[in-house]
């Protein structure tokens, strides 16, 4: 059976079994491919995407649970983000890259909720993404950055 789903403010019609996880939607049906598949575990954070504002790891999450909610992934835009991607450019944030959209998507759902964080409140809310390169030093200056440059912008 066909149902909708709301992905970055649009619609989607999608025809999937109940359980396929979010993330098999997202990249193999609707061809969204900027979320990754990492561990497939719910353990890298490779494939964090916003549901409902919340951040939650989409390997994990069966479709049915995100018909009628709102899915923010990589390819959205949102204010948050894009003084994220700014600061993430300024600051050469990524080596390999892998992980970056979904440290992108975590750092926005920080952002969203903690304006100005300290050092150890990006280290505890982005503890929930692995980079396998080791960026989390930059991770955390281009956070900084991103407040510095919306604060300038007011
Ligand atoms: Fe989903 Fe690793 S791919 S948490």
């Amino acid at each position: 059976m066909s149902k909708i789903l709301s992905i970055n403010g649009k619609a989607y019609t999608v025809s999937v079994q109940d359980n396929m996880p979010l993330l098999w939607v997202l990249r193999d049906i609707i061809g969204l491919t900027g979320t990754k598949f990492g561990c497939g575990v719910s353990e890298c954070g490779a494939c964090s995407v916003l549901v409902d504002g919340r951040l939650l790891k989409s390997c994990g999450i069966p479709i049915s649970s995100v018909f009628g909610k709102e899915v923010f992934t990589i390819e959205g835009t949102s204010e948050n983000l894009e003084y994220l991607r700014k600061a993430w450019h300024a600051g050469n944030v990524p080596q390999c890259g892998f992980c970056q959209a979904g440290q992108l998507i975590a750092a926005t759902s920080l952002l969203d909720k903690n304006e100005n964080p300290t050092d150890k409140d990006i280290n505890d809310f982005m503890s929930g993404n692995i980079c396998r390169c080791g960026t989390y030093t930059r991770i955390r200056k281009a956070i900084h950055t991103a407040v510095a440059l919306k604060n300038e912008a007011k």
